[in-house]
């Protein structure tokens, strides 16, 4: 199996963008009088109306911590219950496998420190300079226990990850390999399959990081076999929570940095303090949202998996179709550099997320320009600061990001391209 974007256009179901713009109230808003455009998904996106209600609801009926002997205490313990199941759901594993943390790049901290207790100096650890520094910066920082940190290169002319060298990079003293899943900077989908098999082949294991990716695809740990897979919700309609799966196994043998009365069982093991529960609420309304959706595409999905892998068969179909339209008119703007896969025959190999700089203006003099017009994108490196660094941007303002999800539209695609084709007067 491989890890791109195979979209049988003939049977999947077409979105309902009505249906779904209808469910994020946030959507509505409107800037110096214009319809805010939100192309700033990789670096959040809007919730649907029932995560709001999930949270509020757990606020007013069931606020307190968890493991206590009165009614709210246990409906907190419910709340966590429910969200562990969504998210074993969402990633196709056991609910004793998921971990809830504040956020990733905290997640993969602690998960790190963790695995080194297990670490001896020469130990290798294998990472990108594809990846957000939150999938570096956690590894790097075991180098002060000598473990060494090797450093795979891209194919700079398509910001993808360079296969021969990270196959190079393996070796029988590797213990872990970690890979994104899709690059948050440029939109780069890895052969996380193939990076698994390596890995493993090795004798080491595979952590990946699904952040950027959860709101484009669905995500099977069972059939990828990684080790180790965070993901954030606040990415894909969910509040602002982090999220690691790790192998039962795996996360039984290593030891957290913990206090000493919390549980040492999973799946609580390597979840340090109290949680924030009313936002486990929002995640289980954001996975029951996707799972909806599925259901409103192809209503013959009745459990909420198969309900899910639906959702991402249609959201997939037409996050292609804007990003073809969003490509190819960006390919038409003169003094338009593009970083990533721009050919269409490739697209199975992306997300729609791009990285472009224009001629004459600074990334962020561009975000400012349409931020005026209500249209929401990023500019900089969005800590992806080996990638920037290593196309020789970083200095110049990185670049301006537009990132596409679900509920973008390409009426929203058009009103982007007109204002920079504007710019060229
Ligand atoms: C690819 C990727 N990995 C990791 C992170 C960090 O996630 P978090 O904000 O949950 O720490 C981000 C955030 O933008 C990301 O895009």
């Amino acid at each position: 199996m491989s890890s791109t974007l195979h979209i049988q256009e003939n049977v999947v179901a077409d979105l309902d963008s009505g249906w779904i713009r209808a469910q994020f109230p946030s959507l509505q808003q409107k800037v110096n009088g214009h319809p805010a455009i939100f192309f700033d998904g990789p670096a959040g996106t809007q919730v649907p109306q029932r995560v709001i209600d999930g949270i509020t609801d757990y606020l007013l009926h069931s606020n307190a911590n968890n493991c206590g002997a009165f009614a709210t205490s246990k409906r907190t313990d419910e709340t966590i219950a429910e969200a562990r199941v969504a998210m074993a759901d969402f990633l196709n594993c056991s609910s004793r496998e998921i971990t809830f943390g504040p956020n990733m790049t905290t997640l993969t901290f602690g998960l790190s420190r963790g695995i080194a207790r297990d670490l001896k100096p020469g130990d290798e650890i294998v990472v990108t300079l594809l990846d957000h520094d939150a999938n570096f910066a956690p590894w790097l920082a075991l180098e002060e226990s000598g473990v060494v940190v090797r450093k795979v290169d891209i194919n700079e002319a398509d910001c993808t990850l360079n296969m021969e060298d990270l196959k190079s990079k393996i070796t029988s003293r590797t213990r872990i390999v970690a890979v994104g899943y899709a690059a948050n900077a440029v939109g780069t989908l890895n052969d996380v399959h193939e990076v698994v098999r390596l890995a493993h082949d090795a004798g080491a294991m595979a952590f990946i990081d699904a952040v950027h990716y959860a709101p484009h695809g669905s995500i099977d740990v069972r059939a990828l076999d990684c080790d180790f897979l965070a993901c954030s919700t606040y990415k894909f309609f969910g509040p602002h929570i982090g999220v690691v799966y790790g192998k039962t196994e795996l996360m039984e043998r290593f030891r957290p940095y913990k206090v000493r009365p919390q549980y040492d069982s999973l799946p609580d093991r390597w979840e340090t303090g109290t949680q924030n529960h009313e936002c486990l609420a929002g995640v289980t309304a954001a996975v029951d949202y996707l799972a909806d959706l599925g259901r409103h595409v192809s209503p013959g999905a009745t459990d909420r998996r198969a309900a899910l892998l639906a959702a991402y068969a249609a959201i997939q179909k037409h996050e292609r179709t804007l990003a073809t339209r969003l490509i190819s008119g960006l390919l038409a703007i003169p003094g338009l550099k593009f970083y990533g896969i721009s050919d269409s025959q490739r697209f199975d190999h992306r997300v729609p997320t791009v990285g472009v700089r224009i001629e004459g203006h600074s990334p962020r003099q561009l975000a400012e320009y349409l931020a005026e017009q209500g249209i929401f994108t990023w500019d900089g490196n969005y800590y992806a600061l080996n990638l920037t660094e290593r196309l020789g941007v970083e200095k110049d303002g990185g670049l301006l990001r537009i990132g596409l999800v679900h509920y973008n539209t390409s009426e929203e695609v058009d009103v982007l391209l007109r204002a920079l084709q504007r710019l060229r007067g």
